[in-house]
């Protein structure tokens, strides 16, 4: 073919880009970015009572599962290969500073011992904030400081110790604080070496945006703000540079691994934290929202919910991510093993 014959000559010799997308194995073998339910980590709402899943509307699938639905959940969230659970609680009774978090016979307590007798070695991880625990929803101690009732930064990071202390103290394996307080992994790293806890990893909610897709997450742990809302501690969407400077900081205080939330929106900062600490294991949270509007697109028959939904995965791990918290963990683990 000569080159006034081919419009699509881009310069010399002839550069085709289709010819590697010709064949179906050529296609696989240069593929670049690869989902592996290694990647995954599966959120986990653990509620008090007994023999009780309550099914979360906004999340089909999800359910708030009472502890004794635990060690058949974890065998097959295992038998699926997925390494790692994110758990939540959903305590009995909330009050003003969220009292059940540091209760050493808590229910997240309870959930991390249940999993660990089953003989199970599913990576547990936890979630170390008040917003599922606190009657007013807020992630701390609230205080009245100026006339305006706001969440109270240090007073906030005591009680966050205690809690951290007492999920270690129950077995967790990983600590994930997502309250979006200063210096919480400072005062974390810290408490937890105090306490002997000097070998368990920090992974640490760094760069957590004020989102709307948090939506059915908060129906879902019933942590929603009765007044106001968390724009005074969680980051503005508009942000990005920002993530940088959280990140910086979190990393001098000692965090062992990073996270983006939510994880769509923000490939951007995805990529952007990767590259400024690829040494570093970066998680990304692909929340709540994100999974629902992906439901019920799909329920309407609107779009292919295996096909978007590993798209999305994958895009969330191109950006830049090393393992991704997901609702769809189960469900693309199984996409996976097809
Ligand atoms: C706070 C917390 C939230 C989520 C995870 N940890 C909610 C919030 O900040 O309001 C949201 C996760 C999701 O939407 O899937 N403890």
């Amino acid at each position: 073919m000569t080159e006034s014959a081919n419009p699509s000559f881009t310069g010399f010799p002839n550069v085709r880009m289709r010819r590697l997308r010709t064949h179906t194995k050529l296609r696989d073998m240069v593929r670049e970015t690869e989902l592996n339910p290694r990647d995954f980590v599966l959120p986990l709402f653990v509620r008090h009572g007994e023999n009780k899943r309550v099914p979360i509307e906004s999340m089909p699938g999800h359910d708030q599962m009472t502890i004794d639905h635990l060690a058949a959940e974890v065998e097959k969230i295992e038998l699926l290969g997925i390494p790692a659970v994110l758990l939540f609680g959903i305590p009995e009774t909330k009050d003003a500073i969220g009292s059940d978090a540091c209760d050493d016979n808590g229910i997240i307590q309870r959930a991390i011992r249940a999993i660990k007798e089953t003989g199970s070695n599913l990576l547990i991880m936890t979630d170390v904030c008040f917003c599922e625990y606190t009657d007013h929803g807020h992630c701390g101690i609230v205080n009245d400081k100026h006339g305006q009732p706001d969440v109270d930064n240090d007073a906030t990071l005591e009680i966050l110790v205690q809690e951290a202390v007492s999920h270690a103290k129950a077995g967790t394996d990983v600590i994930a604080p997502s309250g979006m307080m200063d210096g919480m992994i400072a005062a974390l790293r810290a408490g937890l070496d105090d306490a002997g806890f000097e070998n368990i990893p920090l992974l640490s909610y760094a760069v957590k945006y004020a989102s709307a897709f948090y939506g059915p997450f908060r129906d879902a742990a019933e942590s929603a703000p009765q007044f106001g809302d968390r724009r005074t501690y969680q980051m503005d969407p508009a942000n990005g540079r920002e993530a940088l400077r959280e990140v910086e900081l979190d990393v001098s205080e000692g965090a062992d691994m990073l996270m983006v939330k939510p994880a769509l929106s923000y490939l951007d900062v995805i990529s952007n934290v990767k590259r400024a600490y690829p040494e570093i294991p970066l998680a990304a949270y692909n929340v709540s929202g994100e999974f629902s509007v992906v439901k019920a697109a799909a329920a309407n028959g609107w779009i292919d919910e295996k096909r978007t939904a590993l798209e999305i995965l994958t895009s969330i791990k191109r950006a830049g991510a090393d393992m991704i918290i997901t609702y769809h963990a189960k469900e693309a683990a199984d996409w996976l093993a097809e």
